[in-house]
């Protein structure tokens, strides 16, 4: 019997992994983040009511599951206190929910930073989220980063946020920018520090524990494996590991503890923020799927870039990943296309090449190669079998599993739980 599953994000994030989540959370005991922080959206139908996750893991609708939020996500205590709020307003308990102490905090002049970066690098902007992810990362790898523990310590959050401001101010500083008070970020913050101390505790120890309890654990990653920061589009890419190498380092399991990884993938591509899209369309088609798949930013709102489904990407994907299964998603959106293309090579330098080259003027240089299908007509939002699928659906499903070399476990159809198609359990 599976004991876990990794859901990752096989393109530019957004592909649906949050119905997924809360789809195989409703079988999984547990449920983790592993990295990232609040610049992630989830997106859940239950029943009609959508509701949008930035920090809180997806499993969160069941009540009797756990949620954890491993060490290597970046939390902002303002967006946690907010989220939680939220939810239990809603009626939604967080009485299972853990958050790591040794996770990150992401603080005020976390996002002025991100916003600076950003003005600074002008035309070659990444596009962030601005929501201070970034800085975040980088004072972890600077050592100077505060994590959860010393977070809820009164005196050694002092100490450490003296230091740090001291540090940035000089940025601040030196590009006329308002400059932080350490007595102010330190009073602003003691509700937050109150109110996540009920959450903390050694997440890594308790994931042991129920591992040893012979828990199902579902690792909900946020982002996708191009944004990963080692096997991404760098430098487009967000600070973080969304491949499933992350679930490792980021919530203190042993990678052989790894079962299987399902590549969340949507079966066409979109992407926000800056960057080379290689099988980037605009036009009447993109704007057919954009309105039809809702494809406007959770977490920012922006319009989403759009393109055809690229196998070169997900063949990307599945190598750094280690992808065992694919849910495909948002196939209904596709339904009234005459024809469908599948990106299955880049024209590079006059070959065509199924790799991501790393340089990005390389990559810039690369043109897609279709294959064309034939589109369906119907809608598919009731299908609940493979076999109730138009025939050029069916044929457009084999031909993604015969260019990637992995089979398509599940189908979403529709944005409601009740709408997903399984081929192949996973669990
Ligand atoms: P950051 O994570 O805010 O630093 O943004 C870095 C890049 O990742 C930008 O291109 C963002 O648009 C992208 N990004 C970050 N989080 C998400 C997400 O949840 N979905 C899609 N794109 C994201």
């Amino acid at each position: 019997m599976t004991k876990n599953i990794v859901i990752v994000g096989t393109q530019w994030g957004d592909e649906g992994k949050g119905k997924i989540t809360d789809y195989l959370g409703n079988e999984a005991d547990v449920v983790c983040r592993f990295q990232g922080g609040n610049n992630a959206g989830h997106t859940i139908v239950i029943d009609g009511n959508k509701f949008a996750l930035h920090l809180i893991p997806s499993g969160i609708f069941h009540e009797d599951k756990i949620n954890i939020m491993g060490n290597g996500m970046v939390i902002n205590p303002i967006a946690f206190k907010n989220e939680v709020l939220e939810l239990e307003n809603k009626g939604f308990s967080t009485k299972n929910l853990f958050v790591s102490s040794r996770a990150h905090v992401t603080l005020p002049y976390h996002i002025e930073l991100d916003k600076l970066q950003e003005e600074i690098k002008g035309d070659q902007n990444v596009g962030t989220t601005f929501k201070g992810i970034g800085p975040t990362y980088t004072d972890k790898y600077s050592r100077i980063g505060i994590r959860v523990c010393d977070f809820i310590n009164d005196d050694i959050f002092k100490q450490k946020l003296t230091f740090v401001i001291n540090w940035h101010n000089h940025i601040f500083k030196a590009y006329g920018k308002k400059l932080f008070d350490v007595e102010e970020v330190f009073i602003e913050m003691k509700e937050y520090q109150i109110f996540m101390k009920n959450y903390v505790c050694d997440t890594t120890k308790l994931i042991d524990d129920l591992k040893n309890d012979n828990k199902k654990i579902l690792f909900e990653g946020a982002q996708g494996a191009l944004l990963d920061i080692e096997q991404g589009t760098y430098p487009f890419v967000t600070s973080s590991t969304p491949t499933a190498a992350g679930v490792a380092t980021g919530s203190g399991v042993g990678p052989n503890y790894i079962e299987k990884v399902l590549g969340i993938v949507k079966s066409y591509s979109t992407r926000v923020g800056s960057g080379k899209f290689v099988s980037e369309i605009d036009g009447d088609i993109a704007n057919y799927i954009r309105e039809r798949g809702h494809e406007y930013g959770t977490t920012t709102g922006r319009a989403r870039r759009i393109g055809w489904f690229d196998t070169v990407v997900i063949n990307h994907t599945r190598r750094v990943s280690g992808l065992t299964d694919l849910s495909i998603m948002l196939l209904d959106v596709l339904s009234g296309l005459d024809e469908i293309k599948i990106c299955t090579h880049y024209l590079f330098k006059g070959e065509e090449i199924n790799y991501f080259p790393a340089l990005i003027d390389d990559l810039n240089e690369c043109l897609p190669v279709y294959e064309t299908l034939a589109g369906w007509q119907e809608d598919i939002t009731a299908c609940s079998s493979f076999d109730e699928l138009p025939l050029n659906a069916q044929k457009y499903l084999n031909r993604i599993e015969e260019l990637t070399g992995v089979s398509i476990s599940l189908i979403s159809v529709g944005p409601d739980r009740k709408q997903t198609i399984v081929k192949n359990k996973m669990w």
